[in-house]
């Protein structure tokens, strides 16, 4: 196994009381700020991203901007408070939020994710990753586990979890089907996905989804592409393979300092079936 249990907070089973003290958004997001978005958008623009392998490139992204992610990604990555607020967590449960950066997510369901058993915040970008450790140990949040890991070989019990969270990050894995895999040989039978991301759709649709014409598709394609983030239309194609799908709606969001755009965006949530073998 090439991942890496970093730390864990606290041990298992406690209870994140104060976690219910930690929501609001502008602690979770930080203030924006002229200086901070600049960083940020130098990084995005300027920043030459050097490595030779995933982990190298993703550190070489975020490490400059890890202390200003979260505020303009709050405007940049729709949908994930609603999400997370659409979600159930079962008490004694286990919740992977999978690329899960600074612990947003976990910020956000506060007090509601008290009674999970383990929460299990996997990441491959150690500054991230400090950022989430740092911000979920001052809120209190003690049934947290961080792995430094690929989540395309990370190691986990089969059928040993019961809610799955993808946040913006099935977009930055190369072999983003490994993960979609990964997430259903993990689930039990039962448990629940639930993906926000990027994506922009095929050239001709399903029928009943949202079509988007070619302008679109190879604007956001390239734009994205150029940090790395891979938007696809075989990202929701698979999901809706592989589980079925309880909610699927597909957006278009605001970015940042272009007003006369908006990048295309899905809420995926679906179920393991009882009886699938794979
Ligand atoms: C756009 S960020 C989203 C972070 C967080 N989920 C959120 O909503 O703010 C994408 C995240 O995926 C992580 N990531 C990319 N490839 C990964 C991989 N193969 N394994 C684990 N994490 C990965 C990145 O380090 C980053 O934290």
């Amino acid at each position: 196994m090439t991942s890496t249990s970093v730390s864990k907070t606290n041990g298992l089973g406690g209870t994140i009381a104060a976690a219910d003290q930690c929501t609001d958004q502008n602690t979770a997001a930080g203030k924006p700020s002229w200086a901070s978005d600049l960083r940020v958008i130098w990084h995005l623009l300027a920043h030459p991203v050097r490595g030779k392998t995933h982990a190298e490139r993703l550190e070489s992204f975020y490490s400059g901007q890890a202390g200003d992610y979260d505020s303009f990604r709050a405007r940049l990555l729709h949908g994930r408070d609603e999400l997370i607020d659409s979600l159930d967590f079962p008490t004694a449960g286990v919740w992977a939020d999978l690329g899960a950066g600074t612990g947003k997510n976990i910020l956000r369901a506060g007090g509601r994710c008290s009674a999970l058993r383990q929460i299990q915040l996997v990441d491959l970008s150690p500054s991230l990753l400090d950022v989430a450790r740092e911000r979920l140990g001052a809120a209190g949040v003690t049934n947290a586990q961080y792995w430094l890991a690929d989540v395309t070989r990370w190691e986990q019990a089969e059928e040993s979890v019961d809610l799955v969270t993808f946040s913006y990050s099935l977009t930055m894995i190369p072999d983003w089907f490994k993960a979609i895999e990964l997430a259903h040989r993990i689930l039990k039978p039962g448990g629940v996905i639930g993906v926000v991301d990027f994506y922009v759709s095929r050239k001709y649709a399903a029928q009943g989804q949202r079509q988007h014409g070619w302008l679109r598709r190879s604007f956001w394609t390239h734009w994205f592409g150029a940090d790395n983030v891979f938007l696809s239309p075989d990202h929701t194609a698979m999901l809706h393979q592989k589980f079925d799908a309880t909610r699927f709606s597909e957006r278009l969001g605001r970015v940042p300092y272009l007003p006369l755009v908006r990048a295309p965006y899905y809420l995926f949530v679906g179920t393991k079936r009882a009886t699938d073998v794979g």
